[in-house]
Order: structure tokens, then sequence, then C-alpha cells
């Protein structure tokens, strides 16, 4: 459920419509609703009540400052991947006592950084990288508190290229080697290895996976115990996936009751890693229609968005909603045609063979469930200026990333000597 509906035969960001958004800002241009970021927030938060945890934003999925912000005024963490994000987090007022640091090639750098803002964990993924934060943090004289993630080898069925928990995928230390590497950790110095970290992938439709990786993980956790190993940290990734079409997604209570049932009795601390299920449906991406153009075979709607403002359908061949901004009569009739953007690739294309209502140059768009992994996959590819970002609460907006200019970005070149006039 999300509040971008059509009022007064306007879509509306609850209660902005996003015509009047259009003339200001300009297009193509991301808007998000607080509301529908807060609502999914809640409804997460209120599915894992009774269990001691920590809901942990993955930051990656939309790292606006202005978003990140919202979630921890309700009391969210963050899970942030790069020194980058770790800066997002902080600087929207996340607590580091709330903050994890995933990823599988965090450098010496970034380990620091994460050492020095005293940060709640970092997951590691491998025994190297193990070795290298006991250096970073013995030569501060801390302690790293660390959840060592484990790959359970299971199929989390969803897209190859977001799925992390195969044996063959690069992510986290093969489960049944568990017992030989939290001994090693032991031993290492400014290391204390209290939590297991677990994410199977992302866009996930189907809670089997996850309960057969979280039973792996709760007898990993136990054999661990059995061992002398003070277990009493449990991070079970994010990966919920959304509706974009018509998939049933599983409701959050259901997860909720699932964790529950299998690593409550644990009695550890959990953090959970959600970003698509928060932010994915509470932003849509705004585009207006350049031309149409009829060819041999098929209708082209042309729209001033790209593939370097949304990548996901190029990337994934990811579905995305488009509907138009000014509602449609309940009886108009549709056509199929595709949906692209300027780009010279065939790949920057949002739909194919979409049935649409008839659309005319000037008719506004909007792309829809675009609020995770949109604006921060965005890239000025092809020249083309960085797409701007707006946040909506009730009938207030405000522009949270201004549109970057070509010549901005441009200023980052430089001539070398030997072509300098
Ligand atoms: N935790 C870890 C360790 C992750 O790698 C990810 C996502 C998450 C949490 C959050 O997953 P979510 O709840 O958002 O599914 N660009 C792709 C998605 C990449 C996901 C990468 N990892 C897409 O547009 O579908």
């Amino acid at each position: 459920m999300d509040h971008f509906t059509y009022k007064d035969g306007l879509l509306s960001a609850e209660d902005v419509n996003l015509a009047d958004l259009a003339d200001q800002i300009g297009t193509p241009f991301y808007c998000y609703s607080r509301a529908t970021l807060e609502r999914h927030f809640r409804a997460f938060d209120d599915a894992l009540a009774g269990l001691d945890h920590t809901i942990c934003y993955a930051v990656k999925a939309n790292g606006n400052v202005a978003v990140i912000k919202t979630l921890a005024q309700l009391g969210a963490g963050a899970d942030v991947v790069s020194g980058g994000e770790l800066m997002r987090a902080l600087k929207a007022g996340v607590p580091p006592s709330k903050i994890v640091f995933s990823g599988v090639g965090k450098t010496q750098t970034e380990m620091a950084q994460a050492l020095d803002a005293g940060i709640y964990q970092v997951n590691v993924e491998s025994e190297p990288e193990l070795v290298a934060l006991s250096e970073v943090a013995a030569g501060k004289g801390v302690t790293a508190h660390v959840a060592i993630r484990i790959n359970p080898d299971v199929d989390a069925k969803t897209h190859a290229k977001i799925t992390t928990g195969r044996a063959e995928n690069k992510f986290g230390i093969d489960w049944d080697r568990a017992p030989e590497v939290y001994a090693r950790a032991r031993d290492l110095p400014g290391i204390d290895a209290g939590g297991i970290a677990v994410h199977i992938g992302s866009q996930l439709l189907d809670l089997e996976p996850y309960r057969r990786a979280y039973e792996r993980l709760r007898d990993v956790a136990l054999g661990l115990r059995a061992q002398g190993h003070d277990i009493r940290r449990l991070d079970l990734g994010g990966g919920l996936g959304i509706p974009y079409n018509d998939e049933q997604a599983p409701p959050p209570a259901e997860y909720g009751a699932m964790v529950k049932d299998i690593v409550g009795p644990l009695g550890c601390h959990v953090t959970v890693e959600p970003g698509r299920l928060i932010a994915g449906n509470a932003g849509v991406l705004v585009t207006r229609v350049l031309y149409a153009k009829d060819g041999s075979t098929r209708r082209f709607v042309i729209v001033d968005a790209a593939m370097n403002d949304l990548l996901r359908p190029a990337l994934y061949d990811a579905y995305h909603a488009i509907v138009p901004v000014t509602e449609p009569a309940a009886d108009a009739e549709r056509h199929p045609v595709d949906v692209v953007g300027p780009i010279c690739e065939t790949g920057d294309t949002f739909a194919v063979q979409r049935h649409l209502p008839a659309v005319k140059p000037g008719d506004l768009l909007a792309i829809r469930s675009a609020g995770a992994y949109g604006a921060v996959m965005a890239s000025t590819y092809n020249g083309r200026p960085l797409v701007p970002e707006v946040l909506v609460s009730g009938g207030d907006h405000a522009v949270v990333r201004r549109r970057v200019e070509a010549e901005e970005f441009m200023a980052f070149d430089a001539l070398p000597p030997w072509l300098m006039d």
C-alpha cells in the first residue's frame, strides 16, 4: 500500500499532485512519499514486535539523507556498505550504536572509519578480511564487534544478479567452515566475533528459502555455542520482495512470525536489513513524453527519462508499472507501446509492448516502484544531468537533491598539461 493515488484526476504523492511538481521542478525527477516510507517501516517493525531487534535500513536502496533521516526518526538504524554510506547514515542522525557495516570488500580505510565512529557491528565476509580488521582494531587499541556472514548455500529463487546465498556466489564464508573461522577469530586481537550474519538475496517472493537459511543460521549458532563461543547477535539480512506488478509478496507479519519461530528461542539481539521493502514503493520517477513515433511493427513512446536515471529495466529486465499522471477514463482504450528513453542503445527501454492509454508529447508518465535502487544507481551517462529527488510530506514538498547539470559535472574533468592551449 502506498500514497500515490489519483486525486481530482491527477496522480498525487500524498496531497501534492505530480503535474504541479513537474511544472516547478522540470522532468525527469524522483518523488518520494514520507507517509509511505513511514508506513512500510512501521509495518515491518510491528511484524518483529516481541523480538529484541533493530531495523538497520539498507542505505544502498535509497541513500538520500532526507530519506534516511525520515526513517531514523522512527528508530531505524542503518546497514551501510561503504565509507560514503556510513557518512550518509551519520549525517542523517542514525546513532552509531545502530549501524552495521556489510560488504565483501571493505578497505582498511573504511574499517578505520567504522571503528572511529563506534558502530554496532562489522559484518565480515572472509578470513583475509577478518585479519585486516584485526590489524586495524588492534592498531587503534579497540575491539571490533563482528558478525561473520555465513553462506548457507540456499537458492533464493530470485534474479541471478541479485542472488547471494549460493555456494558459487562471492558472499560470506561456507556455512560448514564456521567452527574453524570462529576459532580463528577468537585468537585474533581486537576481534569479538559474537554475531552471525546471513543475507541470501534481494526481491525474494517466497519465504521458504529464508526458512532454510535461518534454520541453518540457528544450527550454526547452536554448534558455535556448544564450542564455547558467546553468540549473542544475529543479522538476518534484507531481501523481502515487493509487488512491482501483480506478484504476491509475503506479508511482513508472516516473515516476522517465521523469524520469531526459528531464531527467537536463541535469545539473541536480532538485526534485519530491509531496503527495497521500505523504499521501493515509496517512490516514482516522473517523466514527460517527448515524442510518439510509429515504427513498422510498433509504436514507440519516447520519454525524457532514460536508463541513466533508472537502470533496473536495462540491467535486470525489471518490470516497473507505468501510469499516466492525468487519470485516464475508466473505459479508455489501451494500446501496446514501447516506452523508451533518449539514450543511444536499445537497452534504454522502460517497457516493451505495454498496454497504455493514448499519450501525446507533453503528457506526463509516472514510472512506479522506483524508490529503491533508482536514484542511487543513476549516472550522468550520455552527458545527461543527474536526476533530482523530491520528498513529499502531506501537502508539502522539498527538493532533497537538486538536478546536477552537465556543466557542473563537466567541471570535474581536467586537461593534462600537453592539451592546454
Ligand atoms: N543486506 C545486504 C547484505 C545486501 O546485500 C542487500 C542488498 C540488502 C541488505 C538489502 O536488500 P533489499 O531488502 O533491498 O532487497 N540493485 C538491485 C538490488 C541489489 C541488492 C543488493 N543487496 C535491484 O535494483 O534490484
